[in-house]
């Protein structure tokens, strides 16, 4: 198939429509398969309305974020764009970029509340606003935009129609800073005539008890309230606007609470028109003020709505009383249920959910503070409902009070889970020809995608969803895999920022939003660091270096003078309170930062860590003499950290799966030969001690298998990966884990949940390990920040006979996969085949024992190299002295 470009994008994905950029980049991929294609230039061709077509030709290899040709656009203009790449191809489908609203001047409507304002100490009833309009009969609209957030979460309606399918609008993030607005496209819901623009708010993150501890209401603010502006372009050029204010009139609806923790009560028989015209009692007038404190992001959205992105149908029923019945969804999943029932007015049906269950039981106390029930009140006919303004992590829904039908339970249909996330790009994929490891992968991306809710999260089930920064800093490798992460993640960098930086501060906080306050500010080593490491994994996915710029003063800020030092230069040791390798699986079930490894090592590590990449950021972004700085520093440290922590041969104290990982992953070894040393007692740990189970947290998890690969012991590595009893990855799987687990163990070998108040199960940080998976079993990394250069380097093993892997890279689709042939006398045969897209080149590596290294362009290649298996499985050194908890396959 012919080479074109296709998909052009906008900045870090963006779709296009109310960009916040006024010279916004451009990206294309490609399609199609040519061997050895490169760009050789680019034509851009760029139409605004009313304005003549301008091409641009650029002589070069770069399709993307290639610089925005033309003059710079302005609030609300529009261009539409196609590319065309010189070495000839066809024309790529246009695509339409347009401003939102750029300039504060830009916004003239006020913000618009109830006249009576809701009692602050209870939740809020959702109310609805809204305003009904007229469009010139005889005139015909060209389009119509729709610039609309609030002070609370909401969702919008014209004329009856839902606008856009987004949820929990306008998302999660320090509304005392900014608030994002959504810019939609509505002109096909506007009619000539009389029209009616109504949007419901909820309370959401805004109002609605949020936080640990029982949390805390009003977190931002007590009242909901709505701003936005509907501009209406005719025909001729005349805008008409309509914005939220004095005029519009606000009720309530059927809803009486829908609370993010708690869930929604929903009182059917309080149905209202929101079309009806002629003002009756039940709509009152709204009090309006200017937009005055309130501060608009005006350079965003360019993060991916919240969206229900699947709908799952349950397994099973399983009853457990008259009227009472548990779905289960055969998979833990984030999101609500859509009912459809029908009943007598007044009859009341509740919806538990739960991740687990306990002896046949609703699994409650992991909720913590956290009710997860909804509640239907039924009305006469059939009730269509869906919670609005909450979202629960389950597997499970306990359905009191079903209405008996003909058999007392709901049909199919009648009860539906809708996933919610942000609705990201599904990008990389993985398979084996193992069907557990298969198993866990998919628990990988499941966990993830329901902990990007807006927000990156630490989980969606308890009364938490918090922006922890260590669970991103450790996941994100993986997640920047799986799905199209950056805009998202760097949306939510900018708020951290922000918050890092109020009243002059170098400490970013420890969530973000920051519920904490400034105690939320304490200095914290691997969730600070996230502040160096998450742009860091941003630029390795992107290869835009923009993003290293506009976070230099948050990383910089932190690690010069936000980092708690000692006159040696690592951290200073006992002054702060440190999670170290947080939930290590030996820690105490309620002490979860008691780890084996000593937490200022980790800290260190990180430290050392953090310094060589400010160091390699540096050289990126051109800064001499702060990469000079840094280089300084990270030797130093490096010194003292031996010191401090290695053995003259080079052991490492705390002598630790951890410990030693990190001493080997961050080269803190001052020679080769401590360092072989390390190896070889990590490698003794793992096959006595450990017994090839896992022994790390938060800070190990995500690099011991990159240990072990870089000192050639990847089949080390492999044995723990398939371990299959506690702790170990696939023993939540074999435990019917669908998503990862916030511990290794909570769920105890006997079903019972783990003791600990801090269990979830669902939290991707120990999921990290799908890092190793895609690098070192698929064998597809980047060789060079951006995918322009790949790296193809699978490491088979574990008796594992093909894995394959696929990514869409910004270039267009990879795809790798390797088979290991039997052959006669142990050799084998290593067949791998793979598909590079056009514009990028890639670096193949056979396996060890092939000794063969090629670099290709894009096409599709294939090869088959003879093979020495490597040898399987490893064992422990010595044989147990009685029967053991092993499981050696
Ligand atoms: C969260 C974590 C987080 C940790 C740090 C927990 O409650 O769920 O994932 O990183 O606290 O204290």
């Amino acid at each position: 198939m012919p080479v074109k470009p296709s998909r052009v994008r906008f900045e870090h994905g963006h779709s296009g429509l109310g960009i916040g950029h006024r010279e916004p980049r451009i990206s294309w991929r490609f399609t199609g398969q040519e061997t050895d294609w490169a760009q050789g230039g680019y034509e851009l061709s760029i139409q605004k309305p009313g304005a003549e077509e301008a091409r641009y030709r650029v002589v070069s290899g770069s399709s993307v974020l290639v610089p925005w040709p033309s003059a710079p656009l302005d609030s609300g203009e529009q261009a539409e764009t196609g590319s065309l790449s010189a070495s000839p191809t066809e024309w790529s489908e246009p695509s339409i970029v347009e401003c939102g609203l750029l300039r504060v001047e830009d916004w003239s409507c006020r913000l618009v509340e109830l006249a009576e304002s809701q009692a602050i100490d209870k939740p809020k009833r959702p109310v609805w606003f809204r305003r009904s309009f007229n469009v010139a009969p005889d005139r015909q609209v060209q389009r119509a935009r729709l610039y609309i957030t609030s002070l609370g979460v909401y969702h919008a309606e014209l004329n009856g129609q839902l606008v856009g399918d987004e949820q929990l609008a306008p998302g999660w993030t320090n509304y005392n800073l900014s608030i994002p607005y959504q810019t939609h496209d509505v002109t096909n819901s506007l009619r000539n005539g009389q029209n009616m623009l109504a949007a419901q708010v909820g309370e959401g993150w805004y109002a609605g008890r949020f936080g640990l501890f029982g949390g805390q209401r009003n977190i931002y603010g007590s009242q909901l309230g709505l701003i936005c502006q509907l501009a209406i372009t005719y025909q001729d050029g005349e805008v008409q606007t309509v914005e939220s204010g004095d005029s519009w009139e606000a009720s309530f609806g059927p809803i009486l609470t829908s609370e993010m923790y708690d869930g929604e009560v929903y009182d059917a028989q309080q149905l209202i028109d929101v079309l009806q015209r002629s003002p009756n009692e039940s709509w009152a007038p709204v009090r309006s003020s200017s937009l005055g404190g309130i501060v608009l992001k005006l350079f965003s959205p360019d993060a991916p709505p919240v969206q229900c992105t699947q709908e799952v149908r349950f397994r099973e029923v399983l009853r457990c009383g008259p009227r009472k019945f548990i779905l289960d969804f055969g998979q833990n999943l984030v999101g609500r249920l859509r009912v459809r029932v029908s009943g007598r007015p007044g009859h009341t049906i509740t919806f538990q959910h739960v991740e687990v269950l306990e002896n046949g039981e609703c699994a409650i106390r992991p909720l913590r503070h956290t009710a997860a029930k909804d509640t239907l009140i039924l009305s006469d006919g059939q009730v269509d409902w869906e919670p609005r303004f909450t979202f629960h992590g389950f597997r499970y829904v306990e359905v009191t009070n079903w209405p008996s039908g003909d058999d007392g339970v709901p049909g199919a249909d009648d009860i539906i889970a809708r996933v919610l996330h942000t609705d990201m790009e599904r990008t990389g994929w993985f398979k084996c020809s193992d069907p557990l490891l298969n198993q866990l992968h998919s628990n990988i991306v499941r966990g993830m995608r329901g902990n990007f809710l807006s927000v990156p999260t630490d989980c969606p089930q308890r009364d938490e969803r918090l922006g922890w920064t260590g669970d991103i800093a450790v996941f994100a490798p993986t997640g920047a895999y799986l799905y199209g992460v950056p805009s998202m993640l760097m949306d939510w960098l900018r708020t951290l920022t922000l918050e890092q930086l109020e009243d002059n501060g170098n400490v970013p906080p420890l969530i973000s939003p920051n519920l904490f306050g400034p105690q939320g500010k304490n200095p914290t080593a691997l969730w600070g660091d996230c502040v160096v490491t998450l742009p860091w994994d941003l630029y390795q996915a992107t290869g835009d270096p923009r993003i290293l710029e506009d976070q230099w003063e948050s990383m910089s800020r932190w690690i010069d003078h936000g980092v708690d030092l000692d006159e040696r230069g690592l951290w200073a040791k006992g002054r702060t309170w440190q999670l170290g390798d947080w939930l290590d699986p030996m820690a105490p079930p309620e002490e979860p930062g008691n780890g084996r490894a000593d937490p200022f090592l980790v800290a260190d590590a990180c430290l050392i860590h953090s310094l060589d990449l400010m160091v390699a950021i540096s050289a990126v972004l051109g800064k001499t003499n702060d990469q000079q700085r840094y280089e300084k520093w990270a030797a130093r440290a490096r010194t003292e950290f031996a010191r401090e922590y290695i053995s003259a041969a080079g052991r490492v104290a705390s002598d630790s799966q951890t410990a030693l990982a990190l001493a080997i992953e961050y080269n803190l070894h001052p020679t080769p030969g401590q360092a072989e040393r390390a190896a070889e007692r990590l490698e003794e740990i793992i096959r006595n001690k450990a017994r090839f189970k896992i022994a790390t947290g938060f800070a190990g998890t995500p690099i011991i298998g990159h240990a072990l690969t870089k000192v050639h012991r990847s089949q080390l590595f492999y044995r723990m990966l398939l371990h299959r009893k506690c702790p170990s990855w696939l023993y939540t799987v074999l435990m019917g884990a669908t998503t990862i687990w916030e511990r290794w163990d909570s769920m105890l070998p006997d079903g019972s949940v783990n003791p600990g108040e801090m269990t979830s199960f669902n939290h991707y940080a120990l999921g990290a390990v799908g890092n190793w998976m895609h690098r070192v079993i698929g064998g597809l990394w980047m060789d060079e920040p951006g995918w322009k250069k790949i790296l193809i380097r699978p490491i088979p093993g574990g008796g594992l006979s093909s894995a394959s892997v696929k990514y869409p890279s910004p270039y267009g689709l990879i795809e790798a996969g390797w088979e290991a042939l039997e052959g006669g006398d142990g050799a084998e045969t290593f067949q791998l085949e793979v598909s590079i897209p056009p514009n990028s080149t890639a670096r193949i590596v056979f396996p060890e024992q092939c000794h063969e290294t090629v670099t290709v362009g894009s096409g599709v290649h294939q090869y088959q190299v003879p093979y020495i298996p490597p040898e399987w499985p490893p064992l422990p050194i010595y044989p147990p002295f009685a029967p053991h908890d092993d499981d050696t396959p």
